[in-house]
């Protein structure tokens, strides 16, 4: 019986230290000290020793159980030891690694002028209005003095959208002038930048869709000279200092009087060159004294107040800006264009 003893403890300390994991570690523990383990059944029959063999091979017993409930703990406490080390270096974080680059994008040359021209405005005192691109045409044309018949509200221009020609998508954002006017408490100073749209071929300087940022003032005692000024310091702001800027007479139905804005070419210094098409002079923008027909369709007292609007086309102010020859390349999106801004 102690042979046997011996043996369980020899083959039972090999069997846990070679135990790979805490399951069959579990079987050991049962198969040898369990209920119906080998050492339980060996004790069992410690009843038919005699009475001097039953103390010492009763020791060895308790010898042999203790050592392999301590070689159990042991060998469990390896085997977490081992699974901890594994985990961590499983789950360890190489801090050295260079990280996967974040691409950030940044904004459209359109969206750069756009938000240059905002800054110069709200730094003047102005404020940002919107409106829809979906329109009534008397916003877009008969409030701004623009009757029935007149060839601007032409069906080859427009894009109508009911067959009474009373729904549009907006030609221009002056509507935005009647929009304000009938909603906004004088004074009035605003802005509305947004898409306008016209039934043109698409080529170097025409687009179906286009922008406008419209401007709006409205007070006691505005004259041309606030016009003037108005204009002069946002193209200074925009193109430098030393531009040099011309108002030239026009006509817009909807202002009296009216005038075109041109800034004096940047490339030749208005001696003619292949930029300004040999004028010397490029051309910015719209604009004029409100028409007090356009104010008093609002309601507004022309013996007291008035005012002057102008519309600026963003796409030729960017494209003036940053020397883009082709308006297409404005929307087409190509990475190899765009990421040079
Ligand atoms: N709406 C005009 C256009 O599209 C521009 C303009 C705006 C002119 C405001 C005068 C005043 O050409």
């Amino acid at each position: 019986m102690k042979q046997k003893l011996e043996e369980i403890r020899k083959d039972a300390l090999a069997a846990i230290e070679g135990a790979q994991d805490s399951a069959a570690l579990e079987n050991l523990r049962v198969s040898y000290l369990g209920k119906k383990g080998q050492l339980t059944a060996v004790l069992k029959q410690m009843g038919k020793l005699s009475a001097e063999e039953r103390p010492v091979i009763g020791q060895i017993a308790n010898e042999v159980r203790e050592a392999l409930g301590g070689a159990i703990s042991a060998q469990a406490e390896k085997l977490e030891k081992a699974a901890l080390a594994l985990r961590l270096k499983a789950e360890a974080v190489d801090v050295t690694i260079p990280g996967t680059p974040v691409e950030l994008g940044h904004r459209h040359p359109l969206s750069l002028i756009l938000d240059e021209a905002k800054d110069v405005f709200i730094g003047m005192g102005f404020s940002i209005a919107e409106g829809p691109e979906v329109e009534l045409a008397e916003y877009n044309f008969t409030r701004l003095n623009t009757e029935e018949g007149h060839p601007a509200r032409d069906w080859g221009d427009t894009f109508y959208i009911t067959e009474d020609s009373s729904v549009l998508l907006r030609t221009q954002t002056s509507p935005m002038q009647v929009r304000a006017m009938e909603t906004m408490p004088l004074p009035l100073r605003i802005i509305a930048p947004g898409r306008v749209y016209r039934k043109d071929e698409v080529d170097a300087t025409h687009s179906p869709m286009f922008h406008q940022l419209e401007g709006l003032v409205v007070d006691k005692g505005i004259t041309m000279a606030d016009l003037k000024g108005t204009l002069e310091t946002l193209v200074k702001r925009l193109y430098g200092p030393d531009s040099v800027v011309r108002f030239r007479p026009h006509h817009f139905p909807f202002t009296e009087p009216s005038c075109e804005l041109d800034v004096q070419c940047f490339e030749c210094k208005g001696q003619g060159c292949r930029v300004c098409k040999n004028e010397g002079w490029i051309e910015l923008l719209g604009a004029g004294m409100v028409h007090p027909k356009v104010l008093e369709g609002c309601g507004i007292d022309t013996e007291v107040y008035s005012g002057f609007a102008f519309g600026i086309g963003l796409e030729r102010m960017t494209m003036r800006r940053f020397s883009i020859s082709d308006l297409r390349l404005i929307f087409e999106n190509d990475m190899r264009f765009l990421a040079q801004f």
